[in-house]
């Protein structure tokens, strides 16, 4: 884990789903390639520092595409390990998850975004964990999303002209096949709001790792249990077009953070684990 004097300092990391290989406006970049406990990230990881509002200093910023640039990997390839763990050496404390997802409601039209903020694990097989191995932890999940961090990130959503959505249930689905009608209206039926297939395990690893974890959800179309056709010509306009507000959600969330954590605190996971310990076992 990072000292506590580098924790006091807020890192904003970005993982960038479809379409979000770069973020604009970073100065002073750098490419790290990593290697983790873990295996591999996704890609090298871009640092650099992003403009801040009110004449504070410019925030460190740490963006990796999610896919590999190029999009190269199906989300059940991910090493979702590996890439939080990068975060995590690089010293962030609050992530930004970008994600494509279909939306499951009438209300939640292509284009918009929402905050997520509780998850269905449909997924099958992925690592979901950095314990194990003789260390055993459960982190709580009762809230996955950090409840200041995605205030912000839909503050800044709101205020580059989106219609957002605050709070909503993500079902996390392994794919890579979209749903079948069956399965999207029992989604639909278990009150869930959008899917996706990337957000777990990230959110539990972030919790494990001590890191503050926000989605912003970019709806790119209706899930199958909207019977109306859709063009894949009108999927990628709206998959370029939401890519463009992303980058603007980015730095204008990036402009209003704070530079301490006091101000806007990272979890503090594994104070409330459930840890065992084999020191105490008889
Ligand atoms: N990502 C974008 N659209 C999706 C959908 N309909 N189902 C699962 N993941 C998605």
């Amino acid at each position: 884990p990072a000292s506590p004097e580098a924790r006091d300092r807020l890192v904003l990391g970005v993982v960038g789903g479809s379409g979000l290989y770069e973020i604009e406006g970073l100065q002073e970049v750098e490419q790290i390639a990593l290697e983790t406990p873990f295996g591999r990230p996704s890609d090298s990881y871009t640092v650099g520092l992003l403009p801040r509002d009110g004449g504070l200093p410019p925030v460190r910023a740490v963006f990796l595409p999610r896919h590999g640039r190029g999009h190269l990997l199906l989300p059940s390839e991910i090493n979702f390990r590996a890439n939080v763990h990068g975060f995590k050496q690089l010293g962030v404390t609050h992530l930004l998850s970008v994600s494509a997802v279909g939306s499951l409601r009438e209300d939640i039209a292509p284009g918009d975004v929402v905050i997520a903020d509780q998850f269905i694990d449909r997924t099958a097989g992925r690592a979901q964990t950095f314990f194990g191995g003789g260390l055993v932890a459960h982190v709580q999940m009762g809230d996955p999303v950090d409840p200041g961090f995605s205030r912000r990130v839909a503050g800044a959503a709101a205020a580059e002209g989106a219609r957002v959505h605050e709070g909503g249930t993500c079902i996390v689905m392994e794919g890579p096949a979209f749903s079948t009608r069956a399965e999207s209206n029992l989604y639909r039926s278990w009150g869930a709001h959008v899917i996706g297939m990337t957000a777990l395990p990230e959110a539990k690893l972030a919790r494990e790792a001590e890191i503050a974890y926000a989605v912003v959800a970019l709806a790119t179309d209706y899930d199958c249990w909207h019977e109306v056709e859709v063009s894949v010509e009108a999927v990628i306009a709206v998959v370029k077009a939401n890519v463009a507000l992303s980058r603007r959600i980015i730095r204008r969330l990036a402009a209003g953070l704070p530079e301490a954590t006091a101000e806007l605190p990272y979890p503090r996971a594994l104070q409330f684990a459930t840890i065992t310990d084999p020191a105490r076992i008889p």
